[in-house]
């Protein structure tokens, strides 16, 4: 290793505390160091060279080199580098950005607000729906159902929401007023002959089960990301949300979505809610919203939850929430440069011209002996490891399955992401062109036959 990268290792083992790792494998391993990035390219600090087959995580839609978000944060921090909105104040990208947002969002929104992050998203959407119910004078209808295996982020509230158990061990999450319901895998959850509409009519009626036993007038909200992510890349079978939705109207239970992921063209649409006919009250997102060249989320809300809002924060003089940063102009400028470029280039359209060809590959990949499933929407795609394909039996715990593949194709120069249940994402930056998805998967295809090798011979 030459010396500057061994410097910089030891430095970031010394004083640098690593969200999602092993904290004592990285005193041994050190850190990968990426120092640059070119279109949907990387380097490290060796000058090793990969395909960003992950976009960051799931946010670099423009890649590492879009010179106009470059120059919108430019002159964004030449003119004023900050000012707020707290208490009637405004910056014009923020305004801007606010009606770019409400123009392109599903039907019912009608007002945005600002954060930092996908998990302060969620925390808000939760809050907002507590608020929203007290002004309703509905202070029992207050439970937020998620499901399990999905990712909301790691926040007291969203970690909550979010159900993987390496999420909450030991950090004493979930917090009350949390339930969680079945994950539309049907992969792995379908009974034998079900198809895909008797699978979500059967989690539908497991949906109004629990929603009954808890009682209609304690629950307030269903969140759902219409593909799931971070939880194993599970997307939702025919059917699912029309089922679910039927369910919620009858107990007047809010929808939101969560579109951290899937917002702003992964899927094909511009919102994962148009791919899957979901109609929400409220939607959150961040991520791609500035192609994550800086840090913005946001929740969107619709005109009845606004009017309740409003009303209440007039009771009390002040709605009573905020962060310094939410809605930064930085950050809301580059945003909403991010979001001309997505119209001006028609990247949804870009994403339905490339995804026949992504998901083909992805598909053929299902003749690989460790594949067992593999599931797609737009330029979203994950391939399930299994030991045994006839039985759909699973890698023992420790074989690390996902991790092997994961670990090999950055060998290859490629990096994808292990997620849950021995699944790998692939998610590439949305500019990705028909060549390089053809280099991802050779590349993918060598690490998928080099991870096999390994398990088959620490089997034998
Ligand atoms: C669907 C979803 N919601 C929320 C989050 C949390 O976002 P953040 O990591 O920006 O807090 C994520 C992160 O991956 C996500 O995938």
């Amino acid at each position: 290793m030459p010396h500057a990268t061994q410097s910089l290792a030891a430095k970031d083992i010394a004083y640098t505390l690593h969200p999602y790792t092993d904290l004592v494998v990285h005193e041994q391993s050190g850190p990968l160091i990426i120092t640059r990035g070119q279109g949907i390219y990387l380097w490290d600090s060796e000058d090793k060279q990969y395909i960003d087959g992950f976009a960051g995580l799931w946010c670099t839609a423009l890649g590492f080199s879009e010179k106009r978000l470059i120059e919108a944060a430019t002159r964004q921090l030449a003119t004023l580098p900050f000012s707020h909105t707290f208490a009637h104040r405004s910056t014009i990208p923020v305004i801007e950005l606010a009606e770019r947002l409400i123009r392109m969002a599903p039907e019912p929104m009608t007002k945005v607000y600002f954060v930092n992050s996908g998990s302060e998203a969620v925390d808000t959407a939760m809050k907002l729906v507590w608020y929203y119910n007290n002004a309703l004078g509905r202070p029992q209808k207050k439970k937020i159902i998620s499901r399990k295996r999905a990712y909301h982020g790691v926040t007291i509230a969203a970690g909550s929401l979010t159900a993987l158990p390496f999420v909450q061990n030991d950090f004493d999450l979930p917090i009350g007023r949390v339930l969680h319901t079945d994950t539309p895998h049907y992969y792995r959850h379908a009974e034998p002959g079900e198809s895909e509409e008797a699978f979500s009519a059967r989690l539908a009626a497991s949906l109004e089960q629990l929603i009954e036993q808890e009682g209609s007038d304690t629950v307030a909200a269903f969140i759902a990301e219409p593909v799931m992510g971070a939880g194993g890349l599970i997307v939702p079978p025919r059917g699912y949300f029309e089922k679910v939705q039927e369910v919620l109207r009858r107990h007047d239970v809010l929808m939101i979505a969560d579109e951290v992921i899937c917002g702003f063209g992964r899927t094909g649409n511009m919102w994962g809610s148009q791919t899957y006919n979901v109609c929400p009250d409220m939607i959150t997102c961040a991520k791609q919203l500035s192609s994550a060249y800086v840090p913005i989320g946001a929740v969107m809300i619709s005109d009845d939850i606004y009017q309740a809002l409003r009303e209440q924060s007039h009771k009390h003089g002040v709605f009573g929430t905020g962060n310094t940063y939410g809605g930064h102009p930085v950050a809301a400028a580059v945003a909403l440069e991010t979001l001309k470029i997505y119209e001006e280039r028609d990247i949804v359209g870009y994403v339905r011209r490339v995804a026949p060809h992504f998901q083909e590959r992805l598909k053929a990949l299902g003749q690989h002996p460790l594949v067992g499933d593999s599931r797609a929407a737009g330029l979203l795609g994950g391939i399930e490891l299994v030991a045994d394909k006839g039985s759909k039996q699973s890698f023992a715990m420790q074989a690390k399955a996902a991790t092997q593949v994961v670990t090999a194709a950055l060998r290859q120069g490629l990096i994808v992401r292990q997620l849950p249940g021995d699944a790998v994402g692939i998610c590439p930056p949305l500019i990705i062109a028909e060549k390089e998805i053809d280099d991802l998967f050779d590349r993918l295809g060598r690490a998928l036959d080099e991870a096999h090798k390994a398990l088959a011979s620490a089997a034998a």
